[in-house]
């Protein structure tokens, strides 16, 4: 098994220090930075959007892996594209992923989809072929700091078997409540990009909690 590529999520950061704190996770061998975009309707809560990922731009090179909780994504992809995000993910249970999916591809941006514990993993089915990443959401979206939902390891197994079957290349990522004691599980299932927040910034040694998360 290949070692799987690991993003820290920023909302798990301290906001009045973000360049130091991304430092920190890019010194410490991030693969990607996930940034969790809340709109209040998606989910019961509100994150940070625009203004703060032009700013995180200026001072990563680390891609931006942005993974947007809202509503209605598509009126706002070129300034998504714009700010610097290079891959933006959405979630299977809008009314129209496919078109939104399209969207997204049409402004030269890699995609991805989600799906929330409450969904079943074949919702992500119709759409793999268009996919850069397929998430599987292992705590309910909207708020970091969640315990892991175990449930979602089948899903990550079922997924990675229909990936396989297809003879696609895609990797699957998991996203909540990701730690040292669930990481292991999450590679065996089948996981490649391992999200976690909590398990990272609020780690006393960031670069060890990367290396363990990775295996
Ligand atoms: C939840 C977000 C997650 C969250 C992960 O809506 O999608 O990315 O920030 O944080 P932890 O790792 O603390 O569960
Ligand atoms: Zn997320």
């Amino acid at each position: 098994m290949t070692h799987p590529k690991i993003a820290p999520s920023l909302l798990a950061a301290d906001f009045a220090r973000l360049a130091a704190e991304i430092d920190k996770v890019a010194a410490g061998g991030a693969d990607f930075l996930h940034l969790d975009v809340m709109d209040g309707h998606f989910v019961p809560n509100i994150s940070f959007g625009l203004p703060v990922i032009e700013s995180v731009r200026k001072v990563t090179e680390m891609e931006l892996d942005t993974h947007l909780m809202l509503v209605d994504p598509v009126p706002f992809i070129p300034a998504f594209k714009e700010a610097g995000s290079d891959s933006l993910t959405v979630h299977a249970e809008l009314s129209d992923p496919g078109a939104v999916l399209a969207a997204i591809r049409d402004h030269d941006l890699k995609c991805g989809l989600a799906v929330n514990p409450g969904t079943p993993v074949a919702a992500l089915f119709p759409h793999l072929e268009q996919l850069d990443l397929a998430l599987v959401m292992s705590v309910e979206p909207g708020f970091g700091g969640q315990a892991f939902q175990p449930q979602a390891l089948d899903k990550v197994r079922t997924l990675a078997a229909e990936i396989a079957h297809r003879g696609l290349d895609l990797p699957i990522q998991i996203d909540g409540g990701i730690n040292a004691d669930n990481a292991a599980d999450c590679r065996s299932a089948g996981a490649q990009l391992l999200v976690a927040g909590s398990a990272v910034f609020r780690a006393p040694d960031p670069a060890q909690a990367i290396a363990v998360l990775r295996g």
